[in-house]
């Protein structure tokens, strides 16, 4: 292998690896938002206040039910109505969090509430952080009054020494007489760089760990939503947490919209990349395909694109500037990449080439600066950059590294948006990573025309309930979190960036004759035959088929026959006949490239 370090080639993009988010596998509800309460403002489920469960313990008795009679303001339309009939030991709601609620040592969590009594109601109300069978109580708060009228409390938790755990439970009770209602029940825990509303720790760690350099947000199909009304309203995602409603999402649970259009730039912020926003282009998913053509009835989703825009870059005299500023962050973000839509290609209708020209006019006439990126290839306009989706096998991916080799270098440059190879779940095995690996060095190769990558989906809350898509880059439960293989892959390359493309010659290997000179299907004692010298690319040992390419699947895939022998990553391990089976150049998952394969039979085996 000759690297020409005298002949440096094109320029590596500086913002090659980036990162990609959207609300799939409670990646902020249940993952990188803080808030532990699930259901927090009661809208999960109109009927039932779901992620709830009623307490009467030690002779008390009441009952719990949604009340929508006399709603905090809008944005919070639904309570939670707790009466307690009888007292003696407590009544009282408790919330199960996200597939549980994490107690940790010597730790202060952050507990608010809107609540009003009945004027019969003399309290206190307590609120336990507390095992689910209740049996042990890791902090305790109590309030002694709660107004009739609607009222925000605020309130610590501290734990002491404990072991950490996430089989707990949030209990508000009271053991006097008389009604309570709540709304918007929240418990934070510390948050990274103590934001307030603020996000996991140690998820906002491994992904600084990635060296990312950007953000595309805030989806994906989430952007998009299963239907215009479902879509990322993002004037519906801004200013106070009561001030909104949340959204039904696309991937099956409703959003609280905690982590809104505001917390997304911040998080770029807390990471120091730039965000790639994405606005929404007039187009929803499958199988409704709602949609707004260009012309006059598209215009209010132009106009809110530029809004958006306007909200994160805009100074503080412009409308949505002071906006953002009211909402806390005067300064405006950096952004020099708009995307406008998600996948496109769905649109049946082929409304998206219109559909682009119109905000890519409106956009560019008031932000000539900005890189704008189309989803599919369009005519109407030239886009800067087109966004690339591959989602494929390991196989495939390394297969196709090549990809870009032979990419026009005119017209526009590519923003790879969405990839992954696909095996392994709920996050990816070794060899999806083998497949990144090969994919990536061929984005970094090509990066005169790819500018921009992220891998998806970047986050999975691996409770089964939880997670909708199959591979994903980060793991985690209320407790935990684990990097993937394939996140270890973009680790590195984020890490070890290059500025120029060096040419590589990579010329193969002649192996030294074996002696005694191997046969098809004897393999000696203590010889190694290359596997370029079995035509059938078999190994066969004793009459038996041990090691053979599978070529009736289809499949990049090799499997034994008969013996017993396994893979680990790039190395065969036979554990019975051969030993040292090694594919010593690529790996034998990747039969389509060149590889050599030696076995060799252990003496005395
Ligand atoms: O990454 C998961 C989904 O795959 C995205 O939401 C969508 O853009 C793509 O189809």
């Amino acid at each position: 292998l000759t690297v020409q370090i005298d002949q440096p080639g094109a320029a590596i993009s500086p913002m090659l690896y980036g990162m990609m988010t959207e609300e799939i596998n409670h990646s902020y509800d249940g993952g990188l938002y803080g808030e532990l309460i699930q259901n927090r403002s009661f809208k999960d489920d109109p009927a039932n206040p779901v992620h709830w469960s009623f307490l009467q313990e030690g002779g008390a008795a009441g009952s719990m039910g949604l009340d929508g009679a006399k709603p905090v303001i809008g944005a919070l339309s639904a309570s939670l109505k707790l009466t307690i009939t009888h007292g003696g030991g407590r009544v009282g709601a408790a919330n199960e969090g996200y597939w549980g609620i994490p107690a940790r040592p010597n730790t202060t969590y952050q507990a608010s509430f809107y609540a009003r009594s009945s004027d019969t109601f003399t309290g206190p109300l307590t609120l336990d952080l507390e095992s689910n069978d209740g049996a042990r109580v890791y902090a305790q708060a109590r309030i002694d009054k709660i107004s009739s009228e609607w009222r925000k409390y605020h309130v610590m938790l501290s734990t002491g020494e404990l072991t950490p755990s996430a089989a707990n439970r949030f209990v508000v009770s009271a053991s006097t007489l008389g009604t309570v209602w709540l709304s918007q029940v929240s418990l934070f825990p510390p948050t990274y760089q103590n934001r307030a509303n603020g996000n996991r720790i140690d998820l906002m760690q491994k992904m600084a760990a990635m060296k990312p350099t950007f953000l595309r947000l805030p989806g994906g199909n989430y952007l998009e939503g299963n239907a215009i009304a479902e879509r990322f309203d993002w004037k519906q995602t801004i200013h106070g947490m009561d001030d909104r409603p949340g959204h039904q999402g696309p991937w099956g649970y409703r959003s609280t919209d905690g982590l809104g259009l505001l917390e997304f730039f911040e998080w770029c912020e807390d990471l120091k990349v730039e965000p790639i926003l994405a606005v929404y282009a007039g187009y929803s998913l499958p199988p409704k395909n709602e949609k707004i053509d260009p012309g006059p009835d598209l215009a209010p989703y132009v106009q809110d694109a530029l809004d958006e825009i306007e909200y994160a870059t805009g100074d503080i005299d412009t409308k949505w500037g002071a906006a953002r500023a009211a909402d806390g962050h005067p300064e405006p973000f950096k952004i020099q990449y708009v995307e406008i839509g998600n996948e496109d290609w769905f649109d049946p209708s082929g409304s998206y080439d219109g559909r682009f020209a119109q905000f890519f006019d409106a956009i560019r006439a008031k932000y000539p600066s900005l890189k704008l990126i189309a989803t599919m290839p369009v005519r109407s306009r030239a886009a800067d950059l087109n966004d690339e989706h591959f989602y494929r096998s390991p196989a495939e991916m390394a297969k196709d590294a090549k990809h870009y080799d032979n990419y026009k270098r005119t017209g526009p440059k590519v923003f790879v948006g969405e990839w992954a190879s696909i095996e392994g779940s709920p996050t990816p095995s070794m060899n999806a990573a083998l497949g990144d690996a090969a994919w990536l060095t061929g984005l970094e190769r090509n990066s005169d025309v790819v500018l921009l990558s992220c891998y998806a989906p970047m986050l999975v809350n691996v409770n089964p309930d939880a997670s909708q898509w199959g591979t994903n880059l980060i793991g985690y439960d209320a407790l935990t979190s684990f990097a993937s293989p394939s996140y270890y892959v973009q680790k590195m390359f984020g890490s070890n960036r290059g500025d120029v493309v060096l040419p590589v010659d990579v010329t193969p290997q002649a192996y030294p004759a074996v002696t005694p000179a191997p046969t098809a299907g004897a393999v000696g004692v203590g010889t190694w035959v290359t596997q370029a010298e079995f035509k059938d690319a078999s190994v066969t040992h004793d009459g038996r088929t041990i090691y053979q390419k599978d070529f009736t699947s289809g499949a990049d895939d090799w499997k034994k026959s008969g013996g017993s022998w396994s893979v680990e990553g790039d190395v065969l391990k036979e554990t019975t006949e051969i030993e040292n089976c090694r594919a010593v150049t690529g790996s034998p998952m990747w039969s389509d490239y060149s590889y050599s394969v030696k076995a060799r039979k252990t003496a005395g085996a």
